[in-house]
């Protein structure tokens, strides 16, 4: 597992951004053979986005041959609720880009058969030829995607009961009422994600330390559902100083030592 770190979120953010610009482009996706990108909501991949939308308006990218598969989104919500994953993910970025609205995929709240739902999502990412590039945040819980703590380490795409945790902390985009904030999701699971062929979590801040502590220190385990990117062959975390705060300092030094030479954004641009 590589651990990038950046002084700040901005930086954190552009490192991101130019890392997905270079795997777009190194890929040369087309029509028959598009990338397949894993892609995240929440505050943690605003920055990236915006930086991805400057790049693309520069013309350094286009998302014309990209298939995305967003992580999960809140059960009871449809596409025009203002706070549905749906409405976040093309208000904050697909609006802006070139994709084609046929490549977005974002399991629907909605569904009628929601097991149905997830199954075909499932099936719909391995039709893809599966994810070539996972994005994610994490949970100050540890939490990827919606995988709350004890979510299984094998799980797929399912229903999930969010925890009081999270849902006090996503209730500040439903005015601060917890009331509000629907109390289940649909979300990919830690198997799905773990078959990406490469995984990208953005940790930013000190309230995200404790995750980042338990990601790259911690023993592999189902209480802290981030901490499996230790078993994946292609794991990168890409943090700023302050999600470091609960690293021991040679850890912290270590990881600066040896990505020194990859801590500059632009050295990834082809
Ligand atoms: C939410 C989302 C996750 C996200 C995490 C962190 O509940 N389901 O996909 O990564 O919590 O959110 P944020 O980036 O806003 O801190």
């Amino acid at each position: 597992m590589r651990l990038i770190i950046q002084p700040n979120a901005d930086q954190l953010a552009q490192w991101a951004a130019n890392y997905v610009v270079s795997k777009i482009n190194k890929a040369k996706p087309t029509a028959d053979k598009p990338f397949v990108l894993g892609l995240p909501t929440g505050s943690s991949p605003l920055g990236m986005y915006k930086k991805l939308i400057k790049m693309h308006k520069e013309g350094l990218v286009s998302f014309e041959n990209v298939v995305t598969f967003n992580l999960d989104e809140y059960i009871g919500l449809d596409a025009k609720h203002p706070q549905s994953y749906h409405f976040f993910m093309w208000k904050t970025f697909f609006e802006h880009i070139d994709i084609k609205k046929e490549n977005v995929n974002i399991p629907c709240g909605v569904a009628e058969d929601v097991d149905a739902e997830c199954q075909a999502y499932e099936d719909k990412i391995k039709a893809a030829g599966g994810i070539d590039l996972f994005i994610g945040g994490v949970g100050s819980d540890g939490h990827i995607a919606f995988n709350e703590p004890g979510s299984s380490l094998a799980s797929r795409t399912r229903i999930k009961t969010l925890t009081t945790k999270t849902i006090v902390a996503n209730s500040r985009f439903f005015d601060d009422d917890v009331n509000l904030v629907p109390k289940t999701a649909i979300t990919v699971g830690v198997g799905t994600i773990m078959e990406s062929k490469e995984i990208l979590l953005l940790v930013s801040g000190a309230h995200k330390a404790r995750s980042l502590y338990h990601a790259v220190e911690g023993p592999v385990n189902q209480m802290w559902t981030v901490s499996t990117i230790q078993l994946h062959r292609k794991g990168i975390i890409v943090c700023d100083y302050d999600a470091c705060s609960d690293l021991t300092v040679g850890t912290y030094k270590y990881f600066l030592d040896i990505e020194h030479d990859n801590l500059n954004p632009d050295s990834l641009m082809e």
